[in-house]
């Protein structure tokens, strides 16, 4: 067996590491602002969908739902701007932030693909490739969950560009309701979508944190600090 899937049991509690840089400030800030505006557009959403606090009474002593819309709007526009940091890091960030770190196009990341989904579903984290970055499954976990922001952020829009039909937003996208068959089904598709989000961030937490605890090189911290501490003598796919 090669010293990349070295087994678990094998990795000491002391020794020699290293610190291996992976993540740059841009990538570090823009993943808890995105994080961040992706909670606040989900309990806002919800509620602007079924307004599960609506207060009784007029409008104008409240305006609960006013202060929901604004800060959904906030949000949205707050995961644009990572978005757009985003797509620049694809291009000048380090080899884990870009695109080629995003998806597996490389022979040697299918391959391990197949392997790490295998350590996986046998639950057998000793045979998995060892990455400093993402493996091969995060890479097209993550690839998808920036597939599934775009689509609620143009179906977001579609529904703000509604308001006025000469307004920005609803000459850009104002085929999206044709396509859709109509603007309830827009909504319904952004509603859906909700839930996507709302199943896929347990699954993220779990998975970062069975990482750490797996691996023992302190991923969790890495999307704080930047880096990770490995053992020195470890061999990576990635390094
Ligand atoms: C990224 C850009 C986004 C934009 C521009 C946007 C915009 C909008 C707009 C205009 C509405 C309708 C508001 C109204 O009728 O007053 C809406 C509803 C909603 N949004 Fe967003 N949104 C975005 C992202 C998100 C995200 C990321 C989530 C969830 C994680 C989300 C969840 C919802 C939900 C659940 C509703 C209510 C749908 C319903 O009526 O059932 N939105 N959004």
């Amino acid at each position: 067996m090669s010293s990349a899937t070295a087994p678990v049991e094998h990795l000491p509690r002391t020794g020699n590491y290293r610190w291996v840089q992976l993540w740059g400030i841009p990538l570090r800030v823009m993943h808890w602002a995105a994080a961040i505006s992706i909670v606040v557009l989900a309990v806002t959403g919800l509620y602007i969908g079924k307004p599960y606090f609506m207060t009784s009474g007029e409008a104008s002593s409240h305006f609960l739902m006013g202060w929901m819309r604004l800060l959904h709007f906030i949000a949205a526009g707050i995961l644009v701007m990572t978005a757009i940091v985003r797509i620049y890091w694809l291009f000048a960030g380090n080899r884990y932030e870009r695109w080629t770190a995003l998806i597996p196009w490389h022979p040697r990341d299918i391959r391990n693909f197949f392997r790490q989904a295998r350590a996986y579903l046998l639950v057998r984290p000793e045979e998995a490739p060892r990455y400093l970055g993402h493996n091969p499954l995060q890479q097209l976990s993550y690839t998808g969950l920036y597939a599934l922001a775009l689509l609620q952020a143009i179906t977001g829009f579609a529904l703000y560009g509604q308001y006025d039909s000469t307004s920005f937003f609803f000459r850009l996208l104002n085929w999206i309701g044709p396509l859709l068959g109509g603007m309830p089904n827009v909504r319904f598709v952004h509603h859906v979508l909700t839930w996507a989000f709302i199943i896929y961030i347990p699954i993220h937490v779990y998975m970062s944190i069975r990482a750490d605890v797996l691996d023992r090189n302190s991923t969790i911290s890495s999307i704080v600090s930047g880096g990770r501490m490995v053992r020195a003598d470890e061999a990576f796919e990635d390094d």
